[in-house]
């Protein structure tokens, strides 16, 4: 819990003390119920576990599954309206504001929400849904709505989320360069196919351009030669 505060007054400007954390961070009284809960729900109790959960509901508008599996110095900041789900996997360093979803998509069960790496920031109102894997490093923009597998070091916004950065790189590369597991989209493939052929039109007339050049080069050399 401690490296948790001392994480909250690093990452957070509006943090001004520790007593003022301790009372005032409903993300840090999340967590804290959050862990005695999981212990219970582990022991198989899982009716204190989930009575825990509730009275932390209650009191901090936070909803976690005692089942999640959450990593060290998880920050909530905010925290209002967040819902992480009992299969949910959260790895260490993770930041996640108001209204974030670890959900499923009500298809799935078993495993049914997602697994999220290490030092991933999720901005406010982002829904993650379903059983995939969020790659370590990864940046979701607020309010994205991200429903399949997200590579590592990557930022990913809108609907349904898009990877608009790869390793700090802005992606431009036409999407069928790209695996298509992480982005299905057909509209984006029609998109590049045209953009393929538009290429390919492009060069044909630059080449007969040259050659049309050429062969007019070549007429007028003789034509002078023969003056
Ligand atoms: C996504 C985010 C992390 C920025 O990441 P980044 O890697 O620096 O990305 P950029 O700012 O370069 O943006 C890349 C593109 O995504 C767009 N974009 C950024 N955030 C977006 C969002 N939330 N939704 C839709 N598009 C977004 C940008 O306009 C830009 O588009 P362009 O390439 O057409 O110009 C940030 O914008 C964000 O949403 N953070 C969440 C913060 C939050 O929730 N705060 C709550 C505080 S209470």
């Amino acid at each position: 819990m401690l490296k948790t505060i001392k994480l909250i007054k690093e990452k957070d400007p509006a943090a001004q003390s520790i007593l003022g954390i301790l009372l005032f961070y409903s993300g840090l009284h999340a967590m804290i119920f959050h862990r005695i809960a999981h212990k219970f729900y582990k022991w198989n109790l899982k009716f204190i576990a989930q009575l825990i959960a509730a009275f932390s509901k209650f009191l901090t508008n936070i909803e976690i599954h005692p089942g999640a599996t959450i990593g060290e110095r998880f920050f909530i900041d905010h925290g209002t309206g967040v819902v992480i789900g009992e299969t949910a996997i959260v790895g260490d360093d993770v930041t996640i504001y108001q209204g974030v979803t670890l959900g499923g998509t009500g298809k799935q069960s078993g495993k049914r929400h997602p697994t999220i790496g290490n030092n991933v920031v999720i901005g406010a109102g982002a829904k993650i849904l379903g059983s995939f894997t969020v790659g370590d490093n990864v940046n979701i923009g607020a309010n994205a709505v991200v429903l399949s597998d997200i590579p590592e070091n990557s930022t990913v916004v809108g609907i349904p989320g898009k990877i608009v950065r790869i390793n700090g790189e802005k992606v431009t590369e036409c999407i069928k360069n790209l695996n298509h597991t992480i982005l299905p989209d057909p509209i984006q493939e029609e998109l590049c196919e045209l953009e393929k052929k538009i290429k390919q039109l492009q060069e044909r007339i630059h080449c007969e351009v040259c050659i049309r050049k050429e062969e007019m080069e070549r007429k007028l050399k003789e034509e002078n030669k023969e003056k």
